[in-house]
């Protein structure tokens, strides 16, 4: 047993579904199980920055009312600000990790629970290798891209959105005899595609590890036309790329770049190549909102607690994990490490092929 008394939270990256929800299995297992003090941390590392530091103790009577249902995070959250590359005010960047690493002593943690995806978890590891922080990690992002872990927090959620726009689209798409284009969140990986497309009925599916090609989406749709079906619903993952392999992005004013168009493109080939009328659905952010699905409740419920348990073990530099039905723990810098993309060959795919879906490769 590790001898705990404070332990700090924060989460960390884009939020997602299912953040309170884990804040709250957090706050019930460390003060109701153990009598531990749990410090939620605001802003991610910025919380801890801050002089004076943006934390506060959190308590279970926060967690009975709606917090378990709604998105978003009550602590509040960043996908900049690295504190080993600090953009500082001056437009010059700075190492200021040995501060965040301060501020971790000055709240008296004994170990900090960090819950992130595979950029968050790698920094907050960076942190407490160099500061000797007892962290572990609990895996969030919609994208599902984090490696040992069959689910991250915010995923459900984002598939049931997705695959709710899908049901939205498929009417109004019948009634007007259109093309819908959806193009879908995931960073480099096509799993809120395939998953949404497979559930919501998508007749083509573009994902980034399936290279496409217009002619054979064009023919799909020709197909549908030739059996009398007067719509068709195609959905495209973010990070599809273009004729001439490039990806559709956006450079932001911070200078980040982020994907976010494609469906313009790809609705226009398939306009060009097939003369139907096309209509595009860039969905957005929207895939990160909403009430978390039962499911995501559950895994952050499960994560949750089990991360307590870890920190109560003595068990750092760990992140909570979901295999074969059973939670886990796996090495964080494991998890980090083995990215986690659509496989080509997978069940999905099969699936998918098997549906007579059109994944633009044939
Ligand atoms: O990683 C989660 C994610 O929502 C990606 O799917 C998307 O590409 C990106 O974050 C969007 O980031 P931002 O919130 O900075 O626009």
């Amino acid at each position: 047993m590790a001898d705990v008394k404070r332990i700090g939270i924060l989460t960390s990256g884009g939020d997602c579904a299912g953040l309170n929800a884990v804040l709250r299995a957090v706050v019930f297992r460390a003060i109701q199980g153990y009598g531990w003090e749990v410090i939620g941390i605001r802003q991610g590392t910025e919380g801890l920055l801050a002089r004076h530091l943006a934390a506060e103790p959190l308590e279970p009577a926060q967690f009975t009312g709606m917090l378990l249902r709604s998105g978003g995070t009550v602590l509040g959250t960043t996908n900049k600000g690295d504190p080993f590359d600090y953009p500082m005010p001056d437009g010059t960047r700075a190492d200021r990790s040995q501060e965040v690493i301060e501020g971790y002593r000055m709240l008296g943690l004994d170990a900090l629970i960090g819950i992130g995806g595979d950029g968050s978890l790698a920094i907050l590891r960076r942190l407490a290798q160099q500061g000797g922080l007892n962290l572990v990690g609990i895996p969030k992002t919609i994208d599902n891209d984090l490696g040992h872990t069959e689910v991250s927090i915010g995923y459900a959620t984002a598939v049931k959105v997705a695959t709710d726009a899908l049901d939205q689209l498929q009417p109004t798409a019948a009634s007007h005899s259109r093309v819908m284009v959806l193009e879908v969140m995931g960073r480099d990986a096509g799993h809120i595609a395939l998953n949404a497309g497979i559930a919501g009925g998508a007749d083509v599916i573009l994902i980034p590890e399936i290279p496409y090609r217009i002619e054979h989406v064009a023919a799909k749709i020709e197909a549908l036309k030739a059996e009398e079906r007067n719509f068709a619903l195609v959905v495209v993952a973010e990070a599809v790329r273009t004729d001439d392999g490039e990806p559709v992005t956006r450079r932001q004013p911070s200078g980040e770049v982020t994907y976010g168009g494609i469906g313009y493109y790809v609705g226009n080939r398939i306009a060009e190549a097939t003369g139907a009328e096309t209509r595009i659905t860039v969905l957005g952010h929207l895939q990160r909102g909403g009430m978390p699905t039962p499911r995501d409740r559950l895994m952050a419920s499960i994560f949750g607690v089990h991360a307590v348990d870890l920190i109560a073990r003595g068990a750092f530099d760990r992140m909570v994990a979901w295999s074969a039905r059973r939670v886990i723990d796996v090495p964080l810098a494991e998890a980090i490490a083995a990215y986690q993309a659509v496989d080509p060959e997978g069940p999905l795919v099969r699936t998918a092929r098997g549906l007579g879906i059109c994944l633009g490769d044939e």
